[in-house]
């Protein structure tokens, strides 16, 4: 899941091309690299390992001219986080910058070899360059030279194309990964998403499925797979610079959890009036729905694993659950009346559009839940509900998980009450629940303190444990990611119950165990699971109200004392803790928090 930007401009593109690539990071941040065709029609590169401000000075000193570039972040997917591997790849004349992965490219890097072509890169992506040589020196122009390359390759990828010789003109193509074109005036520009762009344009035409485009100055041609030309929306995206700005946080992930809040309450603010909801379902009717299928990855994925227990409590609506990667081969059977349901903040994710992609036509309906307005999974569903947590920088997810419990839990309560298992009093009960969501985020977010001390003491943990009952289940299995993340500490989130069928024999004094236990209506039983620990030399931190506290301090190592709030929102509040507790974690042992080692935001390849 890398990052790959084009320009055709009218001035020099090497700095335009890294402030793209900028924008770009949270897809990989491996190595980076651009390429240029300058005035006199020369082709060159300059890549360099790692972050990219590595490559912003090597450009100090080796500069880039040209007024037509191509540019990557990458994501290393084949072959190590080396400068040879570093995009952009080149073969003669042409030079390729790559997203995805094609499937095919050992058998490519066969037929090639054996017409005697070397290879000096490990990468799957090179086998694209040498292609389209080859078919230059078969006598092709450029063109042509990419429809034959094109029809070769299998697999997911957004690809870019520059050529020597060439000063106007660039390929842009499209199969699994998104890819963008950018309008300007007298200038062209392709993108990953939106984002890279907006410093060039707001006039955005995003291709479809199968789509390459003829890109000049002039404008872009556009065909679809079997190469006929083909009319794309050009649509105007509003992006401001001012929301991917740290605005005085130390991390993204810092000014992220700060926010939730503010998001969450714009959640209830589009959803919510008085005692109503009000959402565009596109004639979904939650009384004829007999069952859900919810399927999403990572963060996701416990987002949805929460609202199963919140539609089969409220709403007495059956729900699968599924990670996307597993769902989508697995082929799974459809009853009649059932709702398909995706999760995603960056509306991208391969196995969760492909998961999407099988269930359409066999589910009667498809709704996802997005961030990303324009994402393939929000265009490709039959509704798309915004979650409005704004654009989510930091590679751990924080404010769009609680967006995504706000929503889902807005989406229960209706359900429940389409379904007559609420009625209109319980309704409102529950709505006034919700309503007191923002300032119970702001109340829980003062323990930050509180957690900086307990975090101090985890840093130094090989393995962590994370324990929850019920809706908080899904809440310990967020907790142990978030530390995975971005602390690179061991950490696994079980059901307390699950604990002593085997889990229990990790437990030693080198391995605390975080317990999200609020005062609700299982908190006796998860009780029961914390002593089982702390009678092994366990050590206990429990999080939870005040009440719940006094009741089961006995015995803990670290508290976390949260406010108390009604049990339908105790999993959105209880996220805080996590999250702050993985930052101060990540803090104490010095870890890259906002990109950490290994991950990526936006997951576009298998
Ligand atoms: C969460 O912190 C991770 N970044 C990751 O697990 C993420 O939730 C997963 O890749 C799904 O991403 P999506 O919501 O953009 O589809």
């Amino acid at each position: 899941m890398c990052g790959i930007v084009g320009v055709l401009g009218n001035h020099e593109v090497a700095p335009i091309l890294v402030e793209s690539l900028r924008r770009l990071e949270y897809r990989g941040y491996d190595s980076a690299g651009i390429a240029t065709v300058n005035d006199a029609g020369q082709l060159h590169r300059r890549r360099a390992v790692g972050k990219l401000a590595n490559l912003s000075d090597l450009l100090v000193h080796d500069s880039l001219p040209g007024k037509s570039g191509i540019g990557h972040t990458r994501w290393a997917t084949h072959g190590a986080p080396t400068t040879d591997n570093a995009h952009p790849h080149r073969a003669g004349p042409v030079s390729v910058v790559h997203n995805g992965i094609i499937e095919n490219f050992r058998e490519l890097r066969e037929e090639l070899a054996a017409k005697g072509i070397k290879f000096v890169t490990e990468t799957d992506t090179e086998t694209v360059a040498l292609l389209t040589q080859q078919h230059l020196r078969q006598g092709m122009d450029p063109r042509t030279a990419v429809e034959a390359t094109l029809k070769r390759l299998e697999g997911a990828f957004a690809l870019c194309f520059l050529f020597d010789g060439e000063t106007d003109l660039m390929f842009a193509a499209r199969k699994g990964s998104p890819l963008a074109i950018g309008h300007g005036d007298g200038e062209m520009f392709v993108g990953s998403d939106a984002i890279a762009l907006a410093p060039m344009t707001d006039r955005i035409t995003y291709l479809e499925e199968g789509d390459y485009a003829v890109i000049t100055r002039a404008g872009a041609q556009i065909f679809d797979a079997a190469g006929a030309p083909v009319e794309r929306a050009v649509k105007t995206v509003q992006m401001d610079a001012a929301r991917i700005e740290k605005a005085g946080y130390k991390h993204f992930m810092a000014k992220e959890i700060a926010q939730q809040p503010t998001v969450v309450g714009e959640v209830l603010n589009d959803y919510v009036r008085g005692d109503k909801i009000v959402m565009d379902l596109g004639g979904i009717d939650f009384a004829k729905v007999e069952r859900l299928s919810i399927v999403a990855c990572g963060t996701a994925y416990y987002a949805g694993l929460t609202a199963k227990y919140w539609f089969e409590h409220y709403a007495r609506l059956p729900v699968d659950i599924d990670v996307a990667s597993e769902f989508r081969y697995r082929e799974a059977p459809f009853a009649p009346g059932t709702l398909g349901v995706f999760v995603s903040q960056s509306g991208e994710t391969a196995d969760t559009l492909a998961a999407l992609r099988y269930t359409k036509g066999k589910a009667d309906k498809v709704l996802s839940l997005i961030n990303v307005p324009e994402s393939s999974i929000a265009r490709e569903s039959d509704v798309a509900v915004e979650i409005h947590a704004g654009i989510e920088v930091s590679v751990a997810s924080t404010k769009a998980f609680t967006c995504q419990l706000a929503t889902f839990a807005i989406l229960a309560l209706k359900a429940a009450h389409d379904r007559g298992q609420l009625d209109d009093a319980s309704l409102a009960a529950h709505l006034a629940d919700l309503r007191a969501l923002p300032g119970l985020l702001s109340h829980a977010l003062a323990i930050d303190t509180a957690v900086q001390g307990v975090a101090r003491k985890l840093e130094s943990a090989r393995d962590v444990l994370f324990l929850g009952r019920g809706q908080m289940f899904p809440l310990a299995l967020e907790g142990a990611l978030k530390l995975k993340e971005i602390s690179y500490i061991h950490a696994e989130g079980y059901a307390s119950g699950e604990l002593k069928h085997g889990p229990i024999a990790l437990i030693d004094k080198d391995t605390p165990t975080v317990v999200m236990a609020p005062h609700d209506g299982l908190f006796d039983k998860t009780v029961s699971n914390m002593q089982e620990v702390m009678a092994r030399g366990g050590r206990v931190i429990l999080v939870s109200d005040v009440k719940a506290a006094d009741k089961a301090a006995e015995g803990v190592w670290q508290t976390i004392t949260m406010p108390d709030a009604p049990e339908l929102i105790q999993p959105i509040l209880y996220a805080v803790p996590a999250q702050l507790l993985a930052y101060h974690t990540a803090i104490a042992k010095g870890t890259d928090v906002d990109q950490p080692r290994n991950l990526a935001k936006s997951v576009t390849v298998e």
